[in-house]
């Protein structure tokens, strides 16, 4: 087990938060607190606590929807309802809903301790949790696309509509957000989804063939063109063709591509009778393509051609709130059938990871670990990836002093700017490149604050 506890204590009482926190502290809990139940769910979709303790009743938001939210995200979560006294109705259902355990008020701390050792460690030997798995990916999927932030919610919107026009999309996003499945999920859901959904990579087929590949050739066009072909577009027709990575398209290429665009017709290599397809075309690009316009690498009108729809899919650390629902789809994945699960402290640890590689990269640590754990039922975060193990979980909040007379914000912060960046700097011997990866800025900003700072080697 972990050796620091977290726990996330919920309830609107002030004084009851105060003393309780305190009190759990001295016992060797990470605390944070909160008043009402929508921050309860906001904390939880950024932080994964070993345990949550509500109170039952609450304004707005209550404890069983607490509860619920909580047991959603991590199947192994401990979680506590804290009844009012003689409601033993309201505990029963709470238990029946996946409460571990409840606590009537009013208490003694001693009480509580109990029951919260006791729910601890019946959460150690049992690994059950079946719990709600495929009715939860029915609800945050499409098509195979799993996500429950805002963000990929809003995203799931936009594709329901966009598919049904023929409008060109540009999908655009960091290595391993998730563009391909996108592209095919919009495919799938729209009237063209009976016909092909044909890729297309630009910078896996050899320059030389990429004409032949994308317009195809008649017989004889080069040498070794011993028969006619067909090529993409064609092959697309009445369908979905995928451009991944336009921007490694050279101009020459560029060109030709815009002329399809404009005019659905072309000829083969070495042909001249005139091709007339009915291609819906989604590109992909994981680089800054108005960048690439400005600099002369990409032509403009091919830009705007493209790009008459965007989609942008937000890089993984933007949306953590995915990560507990995309890890046990790939638990389920790679170990289908062992009911896998993470523990907590792995949990939290692939939170605060900044996954510069994205999904993938969250799929390849976790086939890893599913791979590593042996016939375990958890996977733990000596499982993972050493960089991810590395990464300190970032406490949701910093607990500050605050003076009866006020305090200078402005300092206070930058003193603990000064910190973390020397702690960074100290973690990775004086890289400057790797200190500013630690902190999620750019190495500039970093070099910038260090001479602010007076710090220049
Ligand atoms: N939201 C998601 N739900 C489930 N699986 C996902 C999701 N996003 C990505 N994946 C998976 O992550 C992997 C990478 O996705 P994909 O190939 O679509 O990324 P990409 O953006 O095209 O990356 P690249 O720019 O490197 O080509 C795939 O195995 C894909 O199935
Ligand atoms: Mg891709």
């Amino acid at each position: 087990m972990a050796a620091l506890t977290n726990l996330l204590l919920v309830d609107d009482e002030p004084a009851l938060r105060t003393l309780m926190a305190e009190r759990l502290a001295t016992r060797g809990f990470e605390v944070v607190t909160c008043e009402s139940g929508e921050r309860a769910i906001e904390l939880l979709d950024q932080f994964a606590f070993d345990i949550v303790v509500t109170d039952l009743r609450l304004p707005g938001v209550d404890g069983g929807q607490v509860i619920d939210a909580a047991r959603e995200r991590y199947p192994g979560i401990v979680t506590i309802v804290i009844t009012g006294f003689g409601t033993v109705k309201d505990a029963v259902d709470a238990i029946k809903r996946g409460a571990s355990d409840f606590i009537a008020k009013p208490f003694q701390f001693d009480e509580l301790m109990h029951v919260l050792h006791k729910a601890m460690e019946q959460r150690r030997l049992s690994s059950e949790n079946a719990y709600l798995r495929a009715q939860l990916e029915e609800r945050y999927q499409m098509g195979g696309i799993l996500g429950r932030s805002r963000a990929m919610q809003s995203l799931f919107q936009k594709i329901e509509t966009v598919a049904r026009s023929n409008a060109t999309i540009l999908v655009t996003g960091e290595t391993g957000t998730g563009k391909e499945v996108i592209a095919r999920a919009i495919h799938h859901n729209s009237p063209r989804r009976a016909h092909r959904f044909v890729a297309f990579n630009s910078s896996a087929v050899p320059e030389t063939m990429l004409e032949a590949e994308l317009f195809g050739h008649e017989r004889g066009a080069f040498t070794g063109a011993h028969a006619q072909r067909q090529g993409r577009f064609e092959t697309a027709h009445r369908g979905t063709l995928f451009l991944d990575e336009v921007g490694t398209m050279s101009p020459a290429l560029q060109s030709r591509l815009l002329r399809v665009l404009q005019e659905h017709e072309f000829e083969r290599l070495g042909g001249n009778q005139t091709i007339k397809v009915d291609v819906r075309v989604i590109a992909a690009t994981n680089a800054d393509l108005r960048d690439m316009v400005a600099e002369g690498t990409f032509r403009q009108d091919l830009y705007f051609r493209l790009n008459v729809i965007q989609i942008e899919l937000p890089p993984l650390r933007d949306r953590r709130e995915d990560v507990p629902l995309l890890a046990r789809h790939f638990l389920e994945k790679f170990g289908p059938g062992r009911q896998l699960q993470t523990s907590q402290a792995a949990m939290r640890a692939m939170m605060a990871y900044h996954w510069p590689g994205n999904v993938r990269q969250l799929e390849n640590a976790i086939e890893r670990g599913v791979a590593l754990s042996g016939d375990r039922k958890e996977i733990e975060l000596e499982d993972l990836p050493p960089e991810i193990q590395t990464t300190a979980p970032e406490p949701t909040v910093v607990p500050v002093d605050f003076p009866d007379d006020g305090i200078d914000m402005p300092a206070y912060l930058a003193s603990i700017e000064r910190d973390l960046i020397d702690r960074a700097l100290q973690r990775t011997n004086n890289n400057r490149n790797k200190a500013a990866d630690l902190l999620r800025i750019k190495r500039t900003t970093l070099v910038e604050k260090l001479k602010r700072m007076g710090v220049d080697r």
